[in-house]
């Protein structure tokens, strides 16, 4: 048997989501179902959308004018940067974090190379914290962070020095992707201008995704589709209905269970028995992430672990190119052909221990230096 260790990078789809889908189903199999129309079956299923939508948004703090459904989390990143430069056109100065996931740092830096833009990047301590920046901030600073980074699942702590970013003028733009869902998340507290989040990060369906974006201050939105004026003409395009009932249900089963509380008893667990090669800091964490590393593991050993477990190598997934971030805290490519990402899903609850065992067995193994 080979267990699913990869949920950082799509997670398997929650039952609940299947469930609600399976409601619909037997609906649409009939009749399509479009609620911006205005006939009485576009109307019904409106209402059950607003509803929905309603009791979401208050779990989160935000409002209808400040969401926005996308496709995913790249569409979102790619978005609030067009939006946060036409908010701030004298923007001269980008504030990269070096943990940036590649669909905000390859637009950014694009940007800036056609555009003559300095950007520099904030300075990590040994847990992978922004504990200081030294940089000179101000109104024309776009800062663009991830809330919980995809390599190595490390977590801003205190959010102090975020806030001050903000306080000195600067636009900040956080990337949600990995921690939407898994972590307490209240929009109108955080420093944050734009979130990006990814449904099928959280169990619900790949094609899902949103952008927030704080209406106060005022803000320009420039629309990324132009055509039937949908989410307020400002991203065209017949609304998901079933990809959005999914994300909708995938997010009750985090607010409203028990699972984050378990999620993180079994990462923790995981972490704990990779204590020794642990690159993920415990400091300070996201719950699924366990992300682990040893220059003296061979590619022999580890395709061997593949064999029994499913999860990303450092390198992966920018495919054999190596991962920017991983470059920028010290690892080259050939390290990052050793560090292996194991991420769990709530369908680890069940052989969490089965991992560990197998993990526990990979690790005492003599490297045996090929
Ligand atoms: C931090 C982060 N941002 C963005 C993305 C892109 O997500 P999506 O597949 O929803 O476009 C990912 C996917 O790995 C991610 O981990």
């Amino acid at each position: 048997m080979n267990h699913y260790c990869d949920s950082a990078a799509t997670m398997p789809i929650l039952p609940e989501v299947w469930t609600e889908l399976q409601k619909i189903h037997e609906h649409s199999v009939k009749k399509g179902i479009n609620i911006s129309s205005v006939h009485a079956c576009g109307h019904h299923f409106h209402q059950i959308y607003e509803k929905r939508l309603e009791h979401f948004l208050s779990n989160i703090g935000a409002t209808a004018r400040e969401w926005f459904w996308t496709s995913g989390a790249t569409e979102s990143n790619t978005w609030a940067l067009r939006i946060a430069l036409l908010n701030r056109p004298e923007c001269n100065h980008l504030v990269l974090h070096p943990l940036l996931h590649s669909s905000l740092l390859e637009p950014a830096m694009e940007h800036a190379n056609q555009y003559g833009l300095r950007v520099s990047f904030l300075t990590l301590d040994s847990d992978y914290q922004i504990s200081f920046h030294n940089e000179h901030i101000d109104h024309n600073t776009i800062v663009l962070l991830p809330i919980g980074d995809n390599e190595i699942g490390s977590l801003q702590k205190d959010w102090g020095v975020i806030e001050k970013m903000k306080n000195s003028g600067a636009w900040i733009h956080g990337d949600a992707a990995q921690s939407f869902g898994k972590i307490e998340m209240n929009f109108s507290k955080i420093p944050f201008d734009s979130v990006t989040i990814s449904g099928h990060k959280m169990g619900a369906l790949i094609g899902i995704g949103a952008l927030y974006l704080r209406l106060r201050p005022q803000k320009k939105v420039v629309p990324i589709f132009r055509g039937g004026g949908q989410q307020f003409g400002f991203r065209s395009g017949t609304l998901p209905y079933h990809l959005i009932m999914a994300f909708l249900a995938a997010f009750e089963v985090w607010h409203s269970s028990d699972i984050r509380e378990r999620l993180k008893y079994i990462g923790n667990r995981m972490r704990d028995t990779c204590k020794a090669h642990l690159i993920t800091p415990v400091y300070s964490c996201l719950p699924h992430i366990c992300t682990i590393y040893d220059p003296k593991w061979s590619t022999k050993q580890i395709l061997e672990l593949a064999t029994k477990l499913t999860y990303s190598q450092g390198s992966a997934c920018q495919k054999g190119k190596g991962s920017e971030a991983l470059f920028k805290i010290g690892y080259d490519l050939n390290a990052q052909r050793r560090i292996i990402r194991l991420s769990l899903g709530l369908q680890n609850f069940e052989d969490i221990e089965q991992i560990c065992q197998i993990v526990q067995d990979f690790l005492n193994i003599h490297p045996d230096h090929h």
